[in-house]
């Protein structure tokens, strides 16, 4: 099998599945419980704590640990909304939000807050003049994502955030989990105040993820119960998924620049070779992720192709995971302009450091077959 579907999810690496079984068959004590053996776990909670937050060069206390992205996002939201409500009930957000960001927003909608979504361009962008005209003296929070699942494309996080400086009161939310080791992001000299970060999209176990919630920054917690997290995220700890997910970030940020060029230049020889089809539109713009790229057949529903490529032993997929077994609209790609029929024939291939240039070579005669196949329907 070639897989080609690492946005919705990766294979964890096997060094890390050695980890997680190790923590879980030796050191499966309560990390808040007194006895040495409960202390064990708490310490191997706090090396993951260290570790992760080195590894982006932020503080240990500024790492919250949460059951992933869309855990985040809703606490990243909701805690907001709950700690600021007596400042102002506004939110700015965007049209291409993950649906853990926009059914939060739609949540909060429904009890009395505004929210503004910003709309994109052609690249899917947003446009920071759009921003600036949004932010009003109620708006407590702004949240906008780094790298969209769908298609790859980036938002000016820099600017958005030079932008803020002038309204230090607003958190700034960035929904990082599709630009960890795809992106440079440095959290700390940013006007980031909260990034949401999911394990599985990096060969981690699944339900492992954490937030960056900068240092004086308050969040309202949304689990509350025996006090983990500083008080911040109640429940015991996942430890071996931490620890795992430590390893697996490690391993991710080891060489992430030559892991980026890797994975871009397969990005590259994906794109030139689905460009010289007549019928076939790229829609991710060239200012985008490495490792996402997401294109149509003319007239051909993206199904259509996962089904002909999945036949062949290659995995895609349409839009995102969660959007993609319901029948909605492929969103970003027509919230950058596009039809609903192109929308429709969206097809996403999302690539990781561990794909090579064999399986590109294969996916390209797989693909050629198909081609040719329907065009002998037509
Ligand atoms: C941009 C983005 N945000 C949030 C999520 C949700 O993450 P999780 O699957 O860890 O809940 C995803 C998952 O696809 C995503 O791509």
């Amino acid at each position: 099998m070639i897989y080609f579907d690492n946005s919705a999810t990766t294979e964890i690496d096997e060094s890390v599945l050695d980890s997680y079984l190790h923590v879980s068959r030796k050191h499966y004590g309560n990390p808040s419980s007194l006895h040495a053996f409960g202390e064990e776990t708490a310490n191997l909670l706090k090396q993951s704590r260290k570790q992760i937050a080195s590894l982006l060069q932020v503080d240990e206390e500024e790492i919250f640990f949460t059951s992933g992205g869309t855990e985040g996002d809703n606490w990243a939201i909701k805690g907001t909304a709950i700690e600021k409500d007596t400042f102002g009930k506004h939110i700015i957000s965007t049209t291409i939000e993950h649906p853990a960001v926009t059914k939060s927003l739609e949540q909060l909608e429904m009890t009395g807050w505004e929210v503004t979504y910003l709309s994109v361009d052609e690249d899917g962008q947003i446009s920071l003049d759009d921003l600036k005209k949004a932010i009003r003296k109620d708006t407590v929070l702004v949240s906008i994502m780094a790298v969209n699942n769908e298609m790859g494309s980036l938002q000016p996080l820099d600017e958005i955030g030079d932008l803020l400086k002038a309204y230090p009161s607003i958190h700034f939310h960035v929904d990082a989990v599709q630009a960890i080791g795809k992106i440079d992001l440095s959290l700390a000299e940013s006007r980031i105040d909260i990034a949401v970060f999911s394990g599985h999209k990096f060969h981690a176990p699944k339900g492992t993820g954490f937030i960056y919630l900068k240092k004086g920054r308050q969040l309202a917690p949304l689990m509350s119960g025996g006090g983990q997290e500083s008080g911040k995220r109640s429940g015991t700890e996942n430890v071996p998924g931490i620890v795992a997910m430590a390893k697996a970030l490690r391993l991710l940020l080891e060489e992430s620049t030559d892991k980026q060029a890797v994975v871009r230049s397969l990005k590259d020889e994906l794109t030139s070779y689905l460009s010289g089809f007549n019928k076939v539109t790229v829609f991710t713009p060239a200012a985008s992720a490495p490792h996402i790229l997401c294109f149509g057949v003319r007239a051909i529903r993206g199904e259509i192709i996962v089904h002909a490529l999945e036949k062949k032993g290659i995995i895609v997929s349409t839009t995102s995971a969660c959007s993609s077994k319901r029948k909605t609209k492929a969103s970003t790609v027509m919230d950058m302009g596009y039809s609903k029929n192109e929308a429709e024939s969206a097809v996403r291939i999302s690539l990781s450091h561990v794909n090579t240039l064999e399986e590109v070579h294969q996916f390209k005669a797989a693909f050629d077959d198909i081609y040719n196949q329907l065009k002998e329907i037509e």
